[in-house]
């Protein structure tokens, strides 16, 4: 895995503005779209943000949530708000998780299938952004989970026993169809498991060491400070 690595935030930002444009310029000519699924929690907020302010063609661009929490979408927890927050005034189209509706396994289904829908069989998605919590997990796919296992669904629901609630996420199968995984990380807590994905240690066994890409690449965008 490629790492960028920076010692502070404006610099990190800047980097993923710049490969923002040299992953989404040819996307937009080559197939006239530009399908982006995003990570939660709270580090891609300050990314967002910068996006949004970018003169961007965000009418032929798609953003969709690479995991929701089992909340509804006004909830403080809820990605989608977290997103849409961000992407405030770009008008960009954001695939919401109708997380409001039935069970996890529902929205699951009905959130793949739209994916099926929009980007065709396999899925490619041109950009995937990914984060890394505090236990080595990245999208829904916690340590120990179900999930975990899942090799046919695209996009899995995935019990979280040690939170005691429930997810939805993008599954090691949908993410391996990927044109470019970024992992998008801040601050001291995530340095081993960034170490452990740069030098490709064989040993790792946390759920972000075991992201794939058939064909794609995967990136590694660091900021080590807090
Ligand atoms: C989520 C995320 C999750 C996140 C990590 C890191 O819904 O929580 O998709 O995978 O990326 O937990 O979160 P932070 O960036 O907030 O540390």
């Amino acid at each position: 895995m490629i790492l960028h690595e920076f010692t502070e935030p404006t610099t990190w930002l800047d980097a993923m503005v710049a490969g923002w444009e040299t992953l989404g310029g040819p996307s937009l000519q080559a197939r006239g779209t530009f399908h982006v699924s995003l990570s939660g929690g709270s580090t891609p907020k300050a990314l967002y943000q910068r996006l949004a302010s970018l003169k961007w063609p965000w009418s032929a661009t798609r953003l969709y949530l690479g995991d929701e929490r089992w909340v509804t979408p006004d909830h403080k927890d809820s990605n989608y708000r977290m997103v849409h927050e961000a992407f405030q005034g770009t008008g960009v189209h954001i695939e919401r998780v109708h997380s409001e509706i039935g069970t996890a396994e529902i929205g699951a289904r009905a959130y793949e299938k739209q994916i099926r829908n929009d980007l065709g069989d396999p899925p490619r998605f041109d950009l995937i952004l990914l984060g890394i919590g505090d236990d080595g997990h990245t999208s829904s796919l916690f340590p120990e989970t179900a999930a975990l296992k899942e090799e046919k669904l695209l996009i899995a629901p995935n019990f979280v026993p040690k939170l005691g609630v429930w997810r939805i996420t993008s599954t090691y199968t949908l993410l391996r169809y990927a044109r470019a995984i970024w992992f998008v990380t801040r601050g001291p807590s995530k340095d081993p498991y960034i170490r452990a994905l740069a030098q490709d240690d064989p040993k790792a066994t946390f759920p972000a060491a075991k992201v794939r890409s058939d064909r794609g690449t995967i990136e590694i965008y660091h900021c080590t400070q807090p």
